[in-house]
């Protein structure tokens, strides 16, 4: 695990775009993740577009995510908030960008019906995370099964209370979502993590240098052979071991 820290959220989201744009440019399939983490992110890769610096066109999108009952143009949906942060500002084939369908008659049947279309693409090339306090990645919350597939999954009380914050009410977030399993992100040949803040601190500790358990699904990082998790100091400032503030604000990125 490559773990990178830089000083700022900005560091963070330049060194990520670094990393995407790279793969885009090979027209790769990217694992695309919601949240507010990402969203610098997503502002760099578009700024870079626009420069001319690199193009979306020849890539496909799998989407780790999505909430069970938002129709596809509801705007909390992440079908919804992945085009309106990011696709639909680049030359990424809207065809090309795929979620699970909240809105299916059978969750379950959607649930697998996707994680066979990510096997049938020839699988995601680099996947972008970010993580929840209590440690989720995706939706996976503590308790997921560590090699589970695409499952329809019911929300922690604790993301219920982090997510309301994008809906009216905290009665307004769906209860159940569909989301890409530990065992699907796990496929993918390179798994990018971002976190900043100290309100990440502890389940970026945890997801380090705490144990492989499913208490912390983003630990599962720790048996994948290609991690690279980049964080702000605030975010890192629980990590103990030192060595790995040589990576501040180091320009050249392992790769
Ligand atoms: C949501 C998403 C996750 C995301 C997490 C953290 O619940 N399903 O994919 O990583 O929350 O979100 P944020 O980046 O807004 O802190």
């Amino acid at each position: 695990m490559d773990i990178l820290i830089r000083s700022t959220p900005d560091g963070v989201s330049l060194a990520a775009a670094d990393i995407l744009a790279d793969y885009a440019r090979r027209g790769a399939t990217l694992g695309l993740a919601t949240g507010s983490t990402p969203l610098g992110t997503y502002r760099e890769l578009i700024r870079r577009y626009q420069a001319g610096e690199v193009s979306f066109a020849d890539c496909t999108a799998f989407l780790l995510d999505e909430y069970v009952g938002l129709a596809p143009e509801h705007e909390q949906s992440y079908h919804h908030t992945i085009r309106h942060e990011f696709t639909s500002h680049v030359d990424f084939d809207d065809a090309r960008v795929f979620s699970p369908d909240g809105t299916a008659d059978n969750p379950w049947a959607a649930a697998a019906e996707y994680e066979q279309a990510i096997i049938d693409s020839g699988g995601v090339d680099i996947q972008l995370l970010g993580i929840g306090t209590n440690g989720h990645i995706g939706f996976n919350e503590p308790g997921a099964a560590l090699d589970g597939p695409t499952h329809v999954d019911t929300l922690h009380p604790q993301t219920i209370s982090d997510n309301s914050r994008f809906f009216d009410s905290a009665a307004d977030v769906p209860i159940h979502v569909l989301t890409q399993g530990l065992g699907t992100i796990k496929r993918a040949g390179h798994l990018l993590m971002l976190a900043t803040g100290e309100g990440k601190a502890t389940a970026v500790a945890a997801l380090a240098e705490g144990p492989l358990t499913t208490m912390c699904p983003a630990s599962v990082l720790q048996s994948h052979p290609r991690v690279t998790v980049i964080v702000d100091e605030a975010a890192g400032s629980k990590l103990h071991n030192i060595d790995y503030h040589r990576f501040v604000e180091a320009n050249a990125l392992p790769r």
